[in-house]
């Protein structure tokens, strides 16, 4: 598959355009930044983790008969996915507070929620990504209430088949963030990428942290955890 024109290039990933009108390449990159992009850098090998990663995580989605951007494989840090229109919300699925929960409700990093949370992100880099609810949502008709009830829906289902199929591994699914697209006939998929710079992923033994956050909070060992949870991925 030959990469056409660039599309799009974000902080982790590029999107090319190829012979096929139905489909993109993604190429990921090992660039990582974090806080909306003031802290940049890059981690060995982070491309090839999160393609393998993804291809894996989404995977488990099909599976479970959840549709997802996925087709195949091309190279080591390339997929080609369904082209898709990106609806304009990041769907974060929390089973544990961590992150902006913490210091938003107060709540110590590390304390179980009751019932998994799903929060919507307006996705707009200029505006730092903001926290929105569903009737912003609907009146920014950045969503229909049929769309906004299925995501939330969606969110969960997936969030039951990652926690499972993270559990068998030892590895505990603390909160992640989806982003879905919509084909022509209106139908909704799972689009972006699952991988350590999208999820939080701990060690359940330990509690050791295996995702970005090593990144974020400068712990170290960045490129040893993704290839730790490759490693249990494909074991
Ligand atoms: P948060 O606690 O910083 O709001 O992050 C919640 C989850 O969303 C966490 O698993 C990391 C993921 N995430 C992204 O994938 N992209 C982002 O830009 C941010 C801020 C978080
Ligand atoms: N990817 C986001 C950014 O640059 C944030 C994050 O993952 O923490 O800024």
């Amino acid at each position: 598959m030959e990469k056409g024109r660039l599309l799009y290039e974000g902080k982790a990933k590029r999107v090319y355009e190829t012979e096929r009108s139905d489909a993109y390449l993604v190429e990921f990159k090992d660039n990582a930044t974090a806080f909306n992009g003031q802290k940049r850098g890059q981690i060995e090998g982070k491309g090839r983790y999160n393609n393998r990663i993804s291809e894996i995580l989404f995977g488990f989605v099909e599976e479970a008969g959840i549709a997802t951007h996925f087709l195949r494989s091309l190279s080591d840090r390339e997929m080609l996915v369904r082209r898709v229109t990106i609806i304009p919300l990041e769907v974060v699925t929390r089973n544990i507070v961590a992150g902006t929960l913490a210091s938003r409700v107060g709540i110590a990093e590390g304390t179980p929620l009751k019932r998994p949370v799903v929060e919507f992100y307006y996705k707009n880099d200029d505006l730092g990504d903001p926290l929105i609810n569903r009737s912003h949502a609907l009146a920014l008709e950045l969503a229909t209430m049929e769309q906004m009830s299925w995501l939330e829906e969606t969110a969960l289902k997936i969030n039951g088949i990652l926690q499972r199929e993270f559990s068998k591994r030892n590895v505990i699914l603390v909160d992640f963030k989806l982003e879905f697209g919509s084909l022509a006939d209106g139908s909704l998929l799972l689009a972006d990428e699952i991988s350590p710079d999208t999820c939080r992923l701990w060690d359940a033994a330990s509690n050791e942290k295996l995702d970005k956050d090593r990144f974020r909070r400068d712990l170290g060992q960045v490129e040893e955890a993704y290839r730790e949870i490759l490693r249990r991925l494909e074991g």
